[in-house]
């Protein structure tokens, strides 16, 4: 019999109490809840665990718990929650990647130097078991990049902008009415989201410690149905990817929106589904795709770190004991880019693009108040070319706008 308290009762915690209720009447799993710790225990007026749900926190941090699941979110109090727990000697599972992200390294020392665990499984990919896959299950190989969708909020909203034409902000409200978006939605839509559950991953993959802070992230607050009509004559949809590279000299990562292949396997994962395309040196590329939020996919990824727990299974993806990474902002290499630039002078603009890269497509660009619009394909060596070419115009001509999208060509 293992004893388990439950900080949190809300959606990944109600889920956790359902599934270990599930667990024991299938197999008699044999975990009893001591305690669930909530901010206002009258909302739990005549719920059947009633009886166990307490306001203090000491109230469920007894000697008989054996592991804590942490599902409050954010850092306070939910730091001192956790290191509490670990330093009593108690093992920890959360769901909380902006915790991970931001103090997992300091709490996984802090478990260490206890003698127990403390386990996250869910805080990357919700449902999606991509943690213990990439640090145990690949352990062969050398994993080379990570390109995904991470954040199921974005790719809703972006699925629903695409499909059924809608503007941003209509995509949004339906994305809170139907529960995908919080109340306030900037850590999703701004991107920092997908970045902390980047930063997580690509620690573990590439065994570099990664700053979340350190990554390029640009939200889809800006996308627009201009983007995906331009995207669309090339067959193309747009994704709010993260991507991280292992380079010899550090890792590039970045979250931001990019135009992929409608076919391609990150192109037809569709509204608030996540996947992860891991490039492994011996395996080649693995995909993994499902829920990545919602109460029962993320209560199951958190049930998967108690069970392990339980049955002393030792996973490598325990550790941020790495040296930093070398975080590289810029991509360095030839790619396919969407530029699209307003301007008072479309007939210069058009010239300098076609002068200054051999390979570029013009497309249809608009006419409106806050100037004429230059759309174009390029291929560039560089993301510094991009940014080069963006100077030197902004020097020659009245630009109002530049913009630049990635194309991922695989
Ligand atoms: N929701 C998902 O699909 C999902 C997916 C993956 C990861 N996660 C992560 O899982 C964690 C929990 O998310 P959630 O969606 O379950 O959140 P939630 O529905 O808002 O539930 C939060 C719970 O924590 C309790 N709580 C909040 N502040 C507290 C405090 N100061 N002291 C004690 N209890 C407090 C709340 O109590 P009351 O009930 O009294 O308000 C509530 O029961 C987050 O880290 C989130 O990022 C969530």
């Amino acid at each position: 019999m293992k004893t388990i308290a439950i900080l949190g009762y809300g959606t990944v915690g109600s889920g956790v109490v359902e599934i270990i209720g599930n667990s024991n009447r299938r197999s008699g799993s044999g975990i009893d809840i001591s305690g669930i710790l909530v901010r206002n225990a009258c909302k739990y007026k005549g719920h059947s665990h009633f009886k166990s749900v307490t306001e203090n926190f000491k109230d469920v941090l007894t000697d008989d718990v054996d592991i804590v699941v942490e599902a409050i979110g954010g850092l306070h109090p939910a730091y001192d929650y956790v290191r509490r727990s670990l330093e009593s000697k108690k093992h920890v599972v959360t769901a909380n990647k902006d915790l991970i992200a931001e103090h997992g390294a300091e709490l996984l020392e802090i478990a260490k130097s206890n003698g127990v665990e403390l386990r996250f499984e869910a805080s990357v990919g919700g449902g999606i078991p991509i943690l213990k896959s990439v640090s145990d299950c690949l352990a062969g190989n050398s994993i080379e990049s990570v390109t995904a969708i991470l954040n199921g909020t974005t790719n809703f909203i972006l699925t629903k902008m695409e499909e059924e034409e809608m503007q941003y902000d209509e995509a949004l409200k339906l994305a809170q009415e139907l529960g995908f978006a919080e109340a306030d939605p900037s850590s999703d839509v701004l991107g920092l989201d997908a970045a902390r559950k980047l930063s997580i991953l690509s620690t573990l993959a590439f065994q570099r410690k990664l700053d979340w802070k350190e990554i390029e992230t640009k939200g889809i607050n800006a996308v627009d149905s201009s983007d995906f009509r331009y995207a669309g004559l090339n067959g193309c949809s747009i994704k709010l990817l993260a991507v991280s590279r292992l380079l010899a000299d550090g890792v590039y990562a970045s979250v931001s929106p990019v135009i992929v292949k409608k076919g391609s396997q990150l192109g037809r994962i569709r509204n608030e589904y996540n996947a992860i395309l891991v490039e492994g040196d011996a395996v080649g590329d693995v995909l993994f795709t499902g829920k990545g939020a919602g109460m029962m996919p993320t209560a199951s990824a958190v049930f998967a770190d108690i069970a392990d727990i339980m049955n002393n299974r030792k996973v490598k993806a325990e550790t941020f004991d790495y040296d930093d990474a070398f975080v590289k902002t810029q991509w360095e290499n030839e790619a396919k880019w969407m530029l699209r630039i307003r301007t008072g002078n479309r007939i210069g603009i058009m010239k300098d693009l076609t002068g200054r890269f051999s390979n570029c497509s013009i497309l249809a660009g608009e006419c409106g108040e806050h100037g004429d619009e230059v759309a174009a394909f390029v291929r560039a060596g560089s993301e510094a070319e991009i940014d080069c070419f963006e100077d030197s115009l902004s020097q020659e001509y009245d630009v109002r706008d530049f913009r630049k999208m990635m194309v991922l060509e695989q």
